[in-house]
């Protein structure tokens, strides 16, 4: 079977990312990875694509921030960028955050994806970008552009708990602050908002009286590093199919959502 090429955007130790590495070094992901994005310097995650000889890069969104900060005419923003197009797409927001917020949230971010994005045009065609604790939210400004036809997303992300519960940046904390008995993490495709995508996969682990935090994020990675591999492993094998389901509640509402349906293996 022909390997699919990967890309990863990483922001820290990246042992989701070395897990994928592994996974792929081994065989259990039909896939070969093809660089490694990160946007902090100097972190972990990048010494392990070195070790494994993959290509790396650096898009720093604290200096863009800055400038914008300082004076937004200091950004040069991308040619192809429209505001309006992308503030009417994005669900990052809620209706009543300030306009002044997401504009600069939103024009900042977009010169950041730019950069990314021409740093991933050197490497030719990507079938698959696995965000392996990647802690910024991507705009519809990149998922555009890198996710050409809607109906077959190939942006996926790893999040520290059961979605929907707990989006954000800190998932296995919110879960263990809540006094929940169970945890677990979230493979799901990337859309507009925060952590709401369609969901692939999920795992969940028991969380006992005497766990500390810690306890908690160390089950709930030894979950992520094998849930994440498994769902790269079906993509690779063109198994995960999106589907627009529409209920028709009893209370006359109409709830309509995307999942993704996984073909079993032959
Ligand atoms: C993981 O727990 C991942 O689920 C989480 O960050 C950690 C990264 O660990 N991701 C997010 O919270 C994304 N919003 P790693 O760098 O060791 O893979």
């Amino acid at each position: 079977m022909e390997k699919i090429c990967i890309g990863a955007l990483i922001s820290g130790g990246g042992t989701n990312l070395q897990a994928i590495i592994d996974a792929c070094e081994n065989g259990t992901i039909d896939g070969k990875m093809v660089f490694v994005g990160s946007d902090q310097p100097g972190v972990k995650g990048l010494e392990r694509a070195k070790t494994h000889n993959i290509p790396s890069f650096v898009v720093e969104y604290g200096p863009i921030i800055q400038s914008f900060r300082r004076d937004p005419a200091e950004v040069a923003l991308p040619d192809d960028f429209d505001l309006d197009e992308i503030m009417a797409k994005q669900h990052l927001f809620p209706a009543s955050a300030s306009e002044e917020r997401v504009h600069a949230f939103l024009c900042t971010r977009a010169v950041a994806e730019h950069r990314l994005l021409s740093e991933m045009d050197a490497f030719g065609h990507i079938d698959l970008l696995v965000l392996a604790g990647f802690m910024r939210n991507l705009t519809p400004y990149f998922i555009n552009r890198f996710n050409r036809d809607p109906a077959n997303p190939r942006i996926m992300n790893i999040h520290p708990a059961i979605l929907p519960s707990f989006p954000g940046v800190d998932g296995y904390g919110d879960t263990f602050r809540y006094g929940c008995k169970v945890g677990g993490c979230t493979v799901h495709f990337i859309d507009y908002g925060e952590d709401s995508g369609p969901i692939v996969g999920q795992r969940t682990f028991p969380i006992l009286e005497t766990d500390t935090l810690d306890d908690v994020k160390r089950k709930g990675l030894e979950q992520e590093w094998q849930l994440y591999p498994e769902c790269i492993q079906h993509f690779a094998h063109g198994r995960l199919k999106t589907m627009k389901m529409t209920h028709h509640l009893d209370n006359g509402q109409i709830f309509q959502r995307t999942i993704v349906a996984i073909a079993q293996p032959a």
